[in-house]
């Protein structure tokens, strides 16, 4: 059929570009429009279609996307230390881009001067989920950030922050966000600009292009942890398009978590919001996008090394204990999620 061909000549310069350059973007884009020309060639792997049937791809974002309005104010607000209670704390202070957006130290210290409950997540991908942080206790980005600000950025009332952000001439930016409001300037707007900027922070992966068709995106070894991670159970949990963020989860199944972690704290998880017995130590299932650059691991940071974070998973949620090629073999296939670091997070 000419379509196939047509597929497989278009799926092959998109490959040949993924072997050139590793990951890039517009490679990405390439093999999203073979898709659109025809249905994948490769529907004979049976380990791909095991992989699409528990995850799906992850899309770049568009690239007008970045210019708009609503985004560009996000991202200044975003990194700008002046809009915090000790004008020293940015957003991106605790979501570092060293860290692919996270943050490598156990807990961060907010604009109080005090340490943060539980351990940053990667803001990369993050409002993809149905519910924001460790336990699912904010609906949207815009809540989580709308909180941020009594929270992590250490103001008294939410609304302190207007005065603010007026003296340092935001008032333009929100005009052009949010035209049809005579006086935008306010938490909710800033709020929704943050989860603007935010929706733009995607990081499609090798694991993606194998999805879409790519053989050689995963090496073997990869493909033999992606295999485990099936077999294993891992994806009954840890599953959709960012390997988890999407339901919640007793964290020590098999076993009680902190003998695993040596955590020194007995964390209650969800119990603490909705005070229902039945989520006392749930947490959030946590996506898997970036694991590999987001260390340490786990709601309290306990564990510095991915391999270690495996195996205790593998042990606590499913009562098995890794070899070390087993062990080696997922860390490498966590790895394939690894993006890059998205272009617009930095200071505007
Ligand atoms: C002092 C450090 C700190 C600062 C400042 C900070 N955060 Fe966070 N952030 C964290 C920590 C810690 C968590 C995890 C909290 C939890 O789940 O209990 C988190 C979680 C998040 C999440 C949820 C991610 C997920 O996967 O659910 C988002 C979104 C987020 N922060 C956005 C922001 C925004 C927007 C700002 C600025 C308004 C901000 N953060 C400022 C430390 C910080
Ligand atoms: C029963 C559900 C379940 C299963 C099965 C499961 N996980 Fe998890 N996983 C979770 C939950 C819940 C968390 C969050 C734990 C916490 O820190 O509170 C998590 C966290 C993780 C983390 C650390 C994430 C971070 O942000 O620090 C990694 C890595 C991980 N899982 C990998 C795996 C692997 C590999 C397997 C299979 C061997 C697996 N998981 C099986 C539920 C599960």
């Amino acid at each position: 059929m000419p379509q196939d061909a047509e597929f497989q000549s278009c799926q092959q310069r998109a490959i040949h570009l993924s072997i050139k350059r590793s990951l890039r973007l517009a490679m990405l884009l390439a093999l999203a429009s073979c898709l659109w020309l025809s249905t994948p060639v490769s529907a004979e792997d049976p380990l791909r279609q095991d992989a699409l049937k528990q995850f799906g791809i992850l899309e770049a974002v568009r690239e007008e996307k970045l210019s708009e309005p609503a985004v560009l104010l996000g991202q200044s607000l975003f990194w700008d230390q002046r809009l915090s209670g000790n004008g020293k704390i940015a957003c991106a202070s605790c979501h570092r881009v060293e860290d692919w957006g996270a943050d490598h130290k156990r807990f961060s210290v907010d604009a109080r001067g005090k340490d943060t409950s539980r351990n940053s997540q990667t803001i990369f991908n993050a409002v993809l989920q149905p519910t924001l942080r460790w336990t699912g206790d904010r609906k949207s980005g815009a809540h989580q950030a709308e909180r941020s600000l009594t929270g992590s950025m250490g103001f008294s009332a939410a609304e302190d922050v207007v005065p603010l952000l007026k003296k340092h001439g935001y008032t333009d930016g929100f005009l052009r966000a949010f035209p049809q409001e005579s006086d935008p300037v306010s938490p909710a707007n800033y709020a929704l600009a943050v989860q603007a900027y935010e929706a733009t922070l995607l990081t499609p992966a090798p694991i993606d292009l194998y999805l879409a068709g790519a053989d050689d995106a995963l090496d073997v070894k990869q493909k033999d942890g992606l295999k485990l991670f099936l077999s294993m159970g891992c994806a009954g949990c840890h599953k959709g398009k960012l390997l988890g963020g999407g339901s919640f989860e007793k964290f020590g199944v098999v076993k009680d978590y902190w003998l695993a972690t040596k955590s020194e704290n007995k964390d209650v998880g969800r119990f603490e919001t909705t005070k229902d017995e039945a989520d006392r130590y749930k947490f959030r299932v946590s996506m898997l996008r970036n694991i590999g650059k987001t260390a340490p691991y786990f709601h309290d940071g306990s564990v510095k090394t991915l391999d270690e974070a495996v195996r205790i998973m593998s042990s606590v949620q499913l009562g098995a204990d890794l070899n070390d090629d087993d062990a080696a073999a997922i860390v490498a296939f966590l790895n394939a999620l690894t993006g890059d670091v998205p272009k617009n997070y930095k200071k505007p």
